[in-house]
């Protein structure tokens, strides 16, 4: 999704773009970077065509050079790689979010109840996801919501993608012959404390 903030020098796009990011994270594409060498604070001073091609490709999930541009020196001084992050976040607990977004700036973290998978996620993931990696702890619900939660994480995927969870459990979250479900397991890691073990699920 992209967002567009227009409004004169100093009016507090910065600041509302700032807050912004702090909340729901994302890139920010600011039009002073387009600046033209030399340029003045005038709209012919802005490399607009090449601004249109970074947001197309941005739309198209591409990665983009953005230019750096120094308002000292007012010279372009470099190249900042700026990648469309699909890394999605869910988390229940609001501190552990302010840290996950200040650790991934360009990841999107949704505090919410991942059992609501479905419901938090249907708008912001618009080509399937590549993967779900969970690290809930499933045994806390009963079976047939860890089965929903797993179904919803199956339909916001690409077919054949892995739903990968990680476990202190000695047994497998999810049955390992349920359905058409299929289930693998890797090795026990003793080294990991508590002892730990992944499993991956995908849907026959
Ligand atoms: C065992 S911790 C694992 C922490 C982290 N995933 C890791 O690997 O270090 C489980 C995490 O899941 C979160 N959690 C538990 N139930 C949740 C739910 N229903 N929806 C979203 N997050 C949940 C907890 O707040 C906690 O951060």
């Amino acid at each position: 999704m992209i967002v567009g903030l227009a409004g004169g020098t100093g009016s507090g796009k910065s600041s509302i773009v700032r807050s912004l990011v702090e909340r729901v994270g994302g890139c920010v594409i600011d039009l002073e970077s387009y600046t033209l060498d030399r340029g003045d604070d005038e709209p012919a001073a802005i490399d607009t065509e090449l601004l249109v091609a970074h947001l197309d490709d941005l739309r198209r999930g591409e990665a983009i050079r953005k230019p750096v541009y120094s308002a000292e020196t007012r010279l372009r001084t470099g190249i900042q790689l700026v990648a469309p992050a699909r890394l999605v976040l869910v988390e229940f607990n609001p501190h552990f979010c302010r840290l996950l977004r200040e650790r991934y700036p360009t990841a999107t973290v949704i505090q919410g109840d991942a059992y609501g998978l479905r419901h938090l996620l249907t708008t912001l993931v618009q080509k399937p996801a590549a993967a779900v990696v969970s690290g809930l702890p499933l045994f806390t619900k009963p079976l047939h919501l860890r089965l929903r939660l797993l179904y919803e994480a199956f339909a916001l995927m690409m077919p054949g993608a892995p739903f990968i969870q990680f476990t202190y459990a000695a047994v497998s979250p999810i049955p390992k012959s349920h359905g058409s479900v299929k289930a693998q397991a890797s090795e026990r890691i003793w080294t990991n404390f508590p002892p730990a073990r992944v499993w991956v699920y995908r849907k026959h």
